[in-house]
């Protein structure tokens, strides 16, 4: 029996339906069969949309070079939204991914006015000894990182900041004349930790996904629009054929595009002045349209890279729902009430589970009557996200609230005894982490 879980489909589905639309996201639905163990978010629909997925999805699958990276601003306490970027990035590593975690230092610094010391601080004890506690591995081209200690990354975020002008970021990011200079940079900075895994110091050009809420959409797309620019060619598919635009290519560069281009045999290789175009492209070694345009694409990448030039791949990203806060609306850092952090007494989370708002009724009769409505409910959703490895557990559940047979009393207890365990045992993880930050290069 097939399993289908979309109780939670619809929290909220019609602000994300809209993401799709307006901004062009497109829905993970694509992707889902297309993985043979995808992770309970995948499966369970909190992770919604991507751009680009399929690039992470075809080097993963065949083994190739891929990469996954998100960072988190050491601004306030580490909570369970913050833990589910942290296992997206896990999971990816799991898959074979190289791994960049990025403490943004110099974001907090200049957008919040937080001193270097607190970074530090918040930086080690609330992000990374979750993120090591969780399973981040130390592995050979995975990087747990301060911004401000990376120098390959800032020399980048500089070189970026030529592609990019005041009035476009501004338009992105809502800047004035007022605004820091340091904000500005620190903008460059979250592009230029997205980019930097595809250096050649970090083994080169792959595919790599950034987990990130959909509120991060923004830098994402400014990110591989920067990406674009940075390259000497851009190649497309056209209805029929795939087109290789150069520009501002030197004349060499055009050249041994040409003439590699004509060695591969993909199809007739017809060269303009400043453009090349393969048409009656076959289907050769089973590649069709979108796996050959890859293919092509890489092709120049390593063109452009032997005439110094970066040749960067427009990052992939995946985004997940936001959790709902205990208190109703969104979980924020910034209202204690609304959520719980990973570093909580366990009780006291436990407390706040018992006061939360739930998708009961009124009163219990009403709710013997009506059944309760587990999709908005903040505790059903910490199952869902966290809390159950279970599908048909969940499914349960779910059916015994709708027909109002159990009731937010028991519910609550339940969850509560099992954030407290949660949470003891990722705390006494954390402690052992703390022995092990020399291996991750961490200096406390
Ligand atoms: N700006 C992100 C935040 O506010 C943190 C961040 C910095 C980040 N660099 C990044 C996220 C790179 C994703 C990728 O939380």
């Amino acid at each position: 029996m097939e399993l289908k879980l979309d109780p939670w489909g619809a929290v909220h589905v019609d602000d994300y339906t809209k993401l799709f639309e307006e901004f062009g996201i497109s829905s993970f639905d694509d992707i889902l069969p297309k993985l043979k163990d995808p992770h309970p978010y995948m499966r369970r629909k909190i992770i919604f949309g991507h751009r680009n997925y399929d690039s992470v999805l075809r080097a993963m699958q065949k083994h190739e070079p891929f990469a996954v990276m998100s960072g988190f601003m050491p601004s306030g306490r580490a909570h369970f939204g913050h833990m589910m970027v942290m296992n997206e990035i896990i999971w990816h590593q799991q898959q074979g991914g190289d791994a960049f975690a990025a403490i943004a230092n110099m974001e907090a610094h200049a957008v919040r006015g937080i001193s270097w010391e607190m970074c530090k601080n918040l930086g080690i004890n609330e992000y990374i000894l979750s993120l090591i506690a969780l399973g981040f591995q130390p592995k050979e081209g995975s990087h747990i990182y301060f911004q401000s200690e990376n120098c390959k990354m800032r020399d980048l975020a500089f070189e970026l900041g030529r592609e990019a002008n005041f009035s476009e970021v501004s338009a992105i990011y809502g800047f004035s004349g007022e605004t820091h200079i340091s904000h500005m940079e620190s903008v460059m900075a979250q592009s230029a930790d997205i980019l930097h895994p595809q250096l050649q110091e970090f083994s080169g050009p792959k595919p790599v996904v950034i987990p990130v809420g959909a509120d991060q959409d923004p830098h994402i797309k400014l990110t591989r629009d920067l990406a674009y620019r940075m390259r000497k060619f851009l190649v497309e598919l056209r209805n029929d054929y795939i087109s290789i635009r150069g520009k501002a290519a030197s004349p060499e560069l055009m050249q041994a595009a040409e003439s590699a281009l004509k060695e591969t045999g993909y199809g007739k290789v017809k060269r303009y002045e400043e453009h090349i175009d393969v048409t009656e492209i076959h289907d050769k070694d089973g590649l069709v349209s979108g796996a050959l345009l890859e293919s092509i694409d890489r092709l120049i990448i390593k063109l452009e890279l032997e005439h110094g030039q970066y040749g960067f791949i427009p990052p992939a990203s995946i985004y997940h729902r936001f959790m709902t806060g205990l208190t109703g609306g969104k979980m924020s850092s910034s209202k204690p009430e609304s959520h719980i952090a990973l570093t909580e007494d366990p009780k006291g989370a436990a407390k706040k589970i018992m006061r939360a708002i739930t998708g009961g009724r009124q009163s219990l009769a009403e709710q013997k009557k009506l059944g309760g409505e587990p999709e908005k409910c903040s505790i059903y959703e910490f199952l869902v996200f966290h809390l159950s490895d279970d599908d048909k557990e969940l499914l349960e559940l779910d059916a015994q609230c709708r027909s109002g047979q159990r009731m937010c009393g028991t519910c609550k207890k339940d969850v509560a005894e099992r954030i407290e365990r949660f949470l003891r045992e990722h705390q006494k993880a954390r402690e052992a982490a703390r022995e092990r930050l020399p291996e991750f290069g961490i200096k406390i």
